[in-house]
């Protein structure tokens, strides 16, 4: 019950969605720091090699964001991939394009840009698109020259669409559905890790086809995505349902989870994949029953990342995701974040060793209508090779057919075991000497047993010194009886 109150008075005082800080893509984009900086051992090349097979190469910037590379009106641009928001942006200046006269703007978890709406020749994919519509974002010290945002979310979330009522302003998907209906209407995404000693991919994105070697999705529960109410149709998201209390803490439990999504009519909770958010954020009672219990784990505020727990950084934390029944291992490197890669200062926890970020981040909410409990970001999305199939989602399609997710696991818990005594225990596995310490309790509990020992140990002593004055007073009578 401590933190119930402070949050409500958040939810008061602010009227919209905040995610504190959290470590938005978006916010940072393009490139915190150099890629290639924390790569795999030198003069080999794995982040370049992509998986041999169709889709597009994926630039991954140290866990942190996914690139692509596009041509507007004939200029490259290489763009960040969000499938938490719908619109094109670029920052720079397209010559080969049209004005359409109309501004826009795109608002963020984090932060936001606004600039004309234009539309220009695009190639992305394999894919031409005449007239796509774009904003075009003055280049500055945050937004590089020659980069922006690909936003593969649904149209109903688009503002250029809502801005300029027709197809023209539609996203790139729907354009590329809409422009050839034989074109199955899915896009799939894999994502690489960057500190990954075995998979040695960067990742890769396709539309309409899936990569060779995970053909095995197709075989995965089709995961129904659910709607928002049609007067929150902006707020839509490419977004489904978790088990219930789907997800399995490092003790083996399962994490009691409360949704706070009152009109999904469920008790599972909502979440949302978004391959542009890097940190996860979940709420603060299942990032406590995540990292909480291990030795040397803190919650502490930490400046630009916010609230957040941390660990020794050679604490393994192993978590499973449940969905449709099925179980999706996270990787241990995923679960924790070494702060240098987010440029930060090494971290200590209070009895001085060395820490890690917990990424799955706790955020609260500040509005009344939640329409989803978690966004899974990269560190999840990592585990999964994600088919994304927008079913009636397209515009225009005089189609019923509900949009659903695929999930395929590509992470294996026992390669995943080895892989983090690789890279954070420099190959000698020392994670069996550690144990899961007892949940914190609240004062009152812990309290009152420790009265009664206080009291108990007290009565013993007591008594111990009356024998042990009876025994000196019985002695001194005997040798003052012998003299
Ligand atoms: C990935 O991005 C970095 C930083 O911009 C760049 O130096 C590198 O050449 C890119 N790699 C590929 C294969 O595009
Ligand atoms: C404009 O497009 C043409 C081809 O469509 C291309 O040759 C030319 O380089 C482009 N100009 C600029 C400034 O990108
Ligand atoms: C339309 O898509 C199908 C399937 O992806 C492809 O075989 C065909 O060549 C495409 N047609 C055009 C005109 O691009
Ligand atoms: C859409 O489908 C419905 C039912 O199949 C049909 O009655 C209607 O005419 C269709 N509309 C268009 C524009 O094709
Ligand atoms: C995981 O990897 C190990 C070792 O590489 C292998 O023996 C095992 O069969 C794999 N498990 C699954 C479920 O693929
Ligand atoms: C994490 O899971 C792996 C694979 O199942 C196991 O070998 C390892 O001991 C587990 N680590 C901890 C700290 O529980």
């Amino acid at each position: 019950m401590g933190y119930l109150l402070p949050a409500l008075a958040y939810l008061i005082l602010l009227g919209s969605f905040v995610a504190a800080f959290h470590f938005d893509a978006k916010e940072h984009a393009p490139y915190p720091v150099d890629p290639l900086r924390h790569l795999h051992p030198a003069g080999q090349q794995l982040n370049l090699r992509a998986p041999k097979s169709k889709g597009v190469f994926l630039n991954n910037s140290v866990d942190l964001g996914y690139y692509v590379d596009i041509t507007l009106g004939g200029k490259p641009f290489t763009v960040l991939i969000d499938t938490g928001s719908s619109d094109l942006w670029i920052s720079g200046r397209v010559e080969n394009s049209t004005d359409t006269g109309t501004r826009s703007g795109v608002t963020y978890a984090v932060g936001g840009v606004e600039g004309p709406v234009k539309t220009a020749l695009l190639q992305f994919g394999g894919f031409t698109i005449p007239n796509q519509a774009f904003m075009e974002i003055p280049s500055d010290d945050k937004s590089k020259e020659g980069t922006g945002i690909i936003g593969l979310g649904p149209n109903s979330g688009s503002f250029i669409y809502r801005q300029l009522e027709s197809i023209t302003g539609a996203p790139v998907l729907d354009r590329i559905f809409h422009q050839n209906t034989t074109t199955p209407n899915y896009f799939t995404i894999l994502l690489g890790r960057d500190q990954d000693p075995t998979d040695f991919f960067s990742g890769s994105i396709t539309v309409g086809e899936i990569l060779d070697q995970y053909s095995d999705i197709l075989r995965e529960p089709k995961v129904q995505m659910t709607d928002v109410p049609s007067y929150q149709s902006g707020d839509q998201h490419l977004q489904i349902l978790l088990d219930k209390d789907g997800i399995i803490a490092p003790d083996g439990s399962r994490i009691s989870i409360q949704t706070s999504v009152k009109h999904a009519a469920t008790e599972q909770a909502t979440v949302v994949l978004d391959c542009g958010f890097s940190l996860p954020q979940v709420p603060r009672a299942v990032s406590d029953a995540i990292y909480g219990r291990f030795e040397g784990a803190e919650y502490v505020t930490i400046d630009k990342v916010g609230g957040t727990w941390i660990v020794p950084c050679d604490q393994e934390v192993n978590v499973t995701f449940l969905f449709s029944g099925k179980e999706y291992r996270i990787h241990p490197l995923d679960m924790t974040m070494e702060p240098h890669l987010i440029g930060l200062e090494s971290i200590k926890n209070s009895k001085g060793e060395r820490s890690c970020i917990g990424t799955f981040q706790p955020f609260s909410y500040s509005r009344d209508i939640i329409n989803y409990d978690m966004i899974l970001g990269m560190s999840f999305m990592r585990n999964v090779y994600t088919l994304f199939d927008y079913g009636d989602f397209v515009l225009g399609f005089n189609t019923t057919k509900d949009p659903y997710i695929q999930l395929l696991s590509i992470t294996n818990a026992t390669e995943a075991h080895s892989d983090f005594v690789t890279v954070r225990l420099g190959g000698l596995d020392t994670t069996g000497s550690k144990g899961l310490i007892e949940p914190k309790k609240t004062n009152s509990a812990s309290s009152n047993p420790r009265t009664v020992y206080y009291i108990i140990a007290g009565v013993v002593a007591f008594m111990i010194i009356l024998v042990a004055i009876y025994f000196i007073v019985r002695a001194r009578r005997r040798s003052a009886r012998r003299r």
